[in-house]
């Protein structure tokens, strides 16, 4: 057994070469050679058992023990939290935050854009599940089963009867069932499709539809909106072209491109030395689509239009990959934090 004395003199050992650097080094120290419960006090425990003889020396031994632990802790106590300058102050919690806040995310900031200009002209926001039926995704949009049409869209089937909606436009006909005429509405959200990740193409990203559904509705009111929208997207001065199209659910349909933003149309790698870049789907509500939706065609038309919401943020932003926004880098939010729109 370790005789007393040489219990004494590692203790010593290491109470002196214990390093204080921090506060947290300072806490442990504490708590082994100051604080009532360390090994320090179950040496003067041990008192009781040192012979008489001996006691005056060994307790001698011990106090000066205890107050040169208790020495070291005040002064290292003293050196970590004493303000090195009488102005420094170490920490007021009155005061207001650094400017260390948290920051919008360019998703977010984009979202709330493109929905104020289109709210600006009357239309109301609305949403739908993200997990749904092959009705509200496919069928009543006027993609019939076996359609080849449903493999524009590699679909994650949850089940039979569920699957990830691949697209908002299902949110249509869940608005046009449930709502009176006319409707105006704006469908932001998340969408999902089987597809490999890269710098251009994600499984999972963002859409906003709009739909308009009234007695007389037809293509120059459509176009005539988009142009409003781009215009205020992009500015007052950009140029957008529609090219025909084909999809299911509209009828004529054409797609939406606007001048490229890099090159203003002369041409570049951005948009293939096209000179425009495509931001979007839109067309008249195919009649068939009404009808699914217990809606009389003859009395009724509508418009509608949809986009990636990521795309109008990498054009806006100049983002050239699709995987950043998911990405969590706090390099690359940051940059975000004093935009505003
Ligand atoms: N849902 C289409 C897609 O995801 C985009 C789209 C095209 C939406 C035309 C529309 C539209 O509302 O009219 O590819």
């Amino acid at each position: 057994m370790m005789s007393i004395y040489s219990k004494i003199q590692a203790l010593s050992k290491s109470v002196e070469d214990f390093n204080i650097k921090n506060k947290e080094d300072l806490e442990s120290f504490r708590l082994q050679y100051v604080s009532r419960k360390g090994p320090l006090m179950t040496l003067f425990a041990c008192m009781k058992t040192v012979a008489v003889a001996e006691k005056k020396k060994v307790g001698a031994l011990l106090n000066t023990l205890k107050s040169s632990a208790q020495k070291k802790f005040s002064e290292a106590k003293n050196i970590l939290y004493t303000p090195s300058s009488p102005h420094e102050v170490i920490a007021d919690y009155t005061l207001p935050v650094a400017d260390d806040l948290g920051a919008c995310h360019p998703l977010s900031i984009i979202t709330e854009k493109m929905v104020q200009v289109l709210q600006n002209i009357g239309f109301n926001l609305a949403e739908g599940p993200e997990i749904d039926t092959d009705w509200y995704n496919f069928t009543a949009l006027n993609f019939p089963p076996q359609h080849p049409a449903r493999d524009m869209q590699d679909t994650f089937f949850l089940s039979k009867d569920f699957l990830l909606r691949t697209h908002t436009s299902s949110v249509q006909i869940r608005m046009m069932e449930k709502n009176q005429l006319p409707l105006r509405i704006i469908t932001p959200g998340r969408v999902f499709r089987k597809e490999a990740i890269s710098a251009r193409t994600h499984c999972m990203f963002h859409q906003m539809e709009a739909l308009y559904v009234a007695k007389e509705v037809n293509f120059l009111q459509l176009k005539a909106t988009l142009l409003y929208f781009v215009q205020n997207m992009f500015g007052s001065q950009t140029k957008m072209r529609l090219r025909p199209s084909y999809f299911p659910f509209t009828e004529p349909s054409a797609e939406l491109d606007i001048a490229c933003q890099v090159c203003l149309g002369k041409g570049c790698a951005l948009c293939k030395n096209t000179g425009w870049v495509e931001i979007g789907g839109a067309g008249l509500v195919d009649p068939q689509v009404l009808l699914h939706c217990k809606i009389d065609p003859q009395k009724y038309r509508g418009f509608a239009f949809g986009m990636g919401i990521e795309r109008i943020a990498m054009l806006l932003y100049r983002i050239d990959d699709i995987r950043l926004f998911t990405e969590n880098d706090l390099q690359f939010l940051k940059q975000f934090k004093h935009v505003s729109f």
